[in-house]
């Protein structure tokens, strides 16, 4: 499997999972961390492994900003520092835990798992979407299948009129009206356009369209390093202005290991939504994800030769991409 790209802000979680009071424990990128507010309102996130007898710190008590370890006591403070040995010596300069710079932003905690010195918070994706909007319900679940594998899936979007043909597909309409373009704007994210004009409204919008009305229909997808993605969809009634449907929803993903991925999305508030959001990723994307995975073992993408058709364009310069900042961190 590929190297992971470390000089790149990551999503951790969104900050209303992290306990009041408390510490949010995640693997990330194969290594365990813990995820903590600071008494300062500051964001704190270190290695869940003592260097004493690497026990995982999560098994130790919590109180303001500090993790003192359940075994024999070597307390750690938001910096890994060791701020505390209750056998009395002064504390050797190896008893320390890795941490990682991380930053809270559109409702979520974005970390950096490369040279903290180059860790600057105006490159963190814009997901200002996320808050500016109605409330929305911020969900995360782990699919079990490799990260980059996701964000091909949401970048081609034409895999709708296939795999989602009970939930979301256009019935067709992509192929018969859509015109698809693949651009990169100025921040560096990579963009899938489809537009589809005057096409066939989909079944649930007739009754609000009448006889004989066709729609114009945007699903824009957005990818930034690594992985963090936001779709952007809006149907309007053709050659009008009336709005049928519009939404802007994330999809970010972040490594928990090579074959798995935690995958942070919004809904509209609300269990219900939720679960009909859970169910389009757990009944259509992730089984055929995961067949994918299987069908291709651990061989490397390239190496399998893959077929390229035009609707994967954004995907392979996402690709291309990873592989360069691969190579400028070797
Ligand atoms: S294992 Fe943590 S202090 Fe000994
Ligand atoms: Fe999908």
């Amino acid at each position: 499997m590929a190297e992971y790209v470390r000089n790149c802000w990551y999503m951790a979680a969104w900050v209303r999972e992290v306990p009041e009071d408390g510490f949010l424990a995640r693997k990330l990128l194969d290594r365990s961390w813990l995820l903590w507010r600071n008494p300062d309102d500051s964001w704190a996130l270190v290695e869940d492994r003592c260097p004493h007898r690497f026990v995982p710190l999560s098994r130790g008590r919590f109180a303001d900003g500090r993790i003192a370890c359940g075994y024999h006591g070597l307390t750690f403070d938001g910096t890994g520092a060791c701020v505390h040995n209750p056998f009395g010596h002064a504390v050797p300069d190896t008893a320390r835990i890795s941490a990682m710079p991380v930053v809270e932003r559109h409702g979520a905690l974005w970390f950096w798992p490369g040279d903290a010195g180059r860790a600057d918070p105006a490159t963190i994706p814009d997901f200002a979407f996320v808050e500016s909007g109605p409330a929305t319900g911020k969900s995360h679940y782990v699919m079990g299948v490799n990260y980059e594998l996701i964000a091909d899936n949401l970048l081609d979007l034409s895999h709708a009129e296939f795999l989602h043909v009970e939930s979301f597909g256009t019935n067709g309409s992509l192929f018969s009206h859509g015109a698809q373009t693949v651009v990169q704007d100025d921040t560096g994210a990579i963009w899938n356009k489809w537009d589809m004009t005057g096409a066939p409204p989909p079944g649930w919008a007739l009754p609000m369209l009448g006889e004989g009305a066709t729609v114009d229909q945007i699903l824009h997808i957005r990818w930034h390093a690594p992985a963090s993605l936001a779709l952007f969809i809006r149907m309007t009634r053709s050659g009008g202005a009336e709005v049928i449907a519009e939404m802007v929803n994330p999809h970010i993903l972040t490594p928990e290991t090579q074959h798995s991925t935690h995958y942070f999305f919004t809904h509209e508030p609300g269990p219900e939504a939720e679960a009909m959001a859970r169910r389009v990723f757990l009944e259509e994307d992730e089984p055929m994800i995961a067949a994918q995975a299987e069908a291709m073992g651990d061989a490397d993408f390239w190496v399998l030769k893959p077929l390229i058709l035009p609707s994967d364009a954004a995907a392979i310069r996402a690709r291309r991409r990873m592989m360069q900042l691969r190579r400028a961190e070797q």
